[in-house]
């Protein structure tokens, strides 16, 4: 048995507790953005991610650990269904609190010169993240990215994005830039953040994006 295939057996959709905050990670690379989850005490329900190698980073630091149990598949979002990972993953009932994802950033990077990017086919990826919203209906969810994506040229294409969230009901925050210096890590690596809410069920958060555990406001204070 290979170690791609060793998680992925047990079919018996797990069971949440109601009080339990439950995510699921779209786009999940080596499981960076769902360790910051864990540590905010977010239970990973599911985890999608193309690339075996950043799969089997996933499975070795956060579900060989126990920090997660969730449902790890090594799958193209484009084929993977939405209603499938949520009957597999036991959101049927619970449903899902927060989709996170970071989708690929290729096309937004600021490495990209003059109109290079524009039509990165990549960049639509971010619409099919925007399809497991829909069809999982979080109470919240966010997406990291680069800051390129807020780029005049790409305009259009947030524009997109912004334009569906709202024909689903969701209203989308202003854009935040957080560096990742602000937040005890030892690089500066500025990164974008939209997060979204379902006003049919909830409000928006009192504070965004708040301050920085480390960020020079929060020091002054
Ligand atoms: C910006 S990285 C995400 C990093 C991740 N959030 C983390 O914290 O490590 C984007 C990820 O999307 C994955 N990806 C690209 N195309 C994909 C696809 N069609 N389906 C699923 N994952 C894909 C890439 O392999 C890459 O790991």
């Amino acid at each position: 048995m290979t170690d791609d295939a060793s998680f992925d057996l047990d079919v018996s959709p797990p069971t949440w507790n109601d009080d339990d905050v439950v995510a699921c990670d779209v786009f999940a690379g080596a499981g960076g953005f769902s360790l910051g989850a864990y540590l905010a005490g977010i239970k990973i329900a599911a985890a999608v991610e193309l690339n075996g190698h950043a799969c089997n980073t996933y499975r070795n630091n956060l579900v060989k650990t126990g920090l997660t149990s969730a449902k790890l598949y090594t799958e193209d979002v484009t084929a993977l269904s939405p209603e499938t990972l949520r009957r597999e993953a036991g959101l049927d009932k619970h449903g899902c609190d927060i989709l996170i994802g970071g989708p690929p950033c290729q096309g937004f990077s600021e490495h990209r010169i003059n109109g290079a990017g524009i039509d990165d086919p990549r960049n639509k990826l971010l619409l099919r993240y925007f399809e497991f919203v829909r069809i999982l209906r979080p109470t919240f969810f966010l997406v990291e990215n680069v800051p390129g994506l807020l780029w005049a040229r790409h305009r259009g294409f947030l524009n997109d994005f912004y334009r569906l969230a709202d024909a689903a009901e969701y209203s989308v925050l202003e854009p935040a830039v957080l560096n990742a210096r602000d937040y005890g890590v030892p690089q500066s690596r500025r990164r974008v953040f939209l997060l979204g809410f379902d006003r049919r069920t909830t409000s928006a958060p009192e504070c965004w994006p708040g301050d920085g555990t480390y960020s020079e406001r929060r020091h002054k204070a």
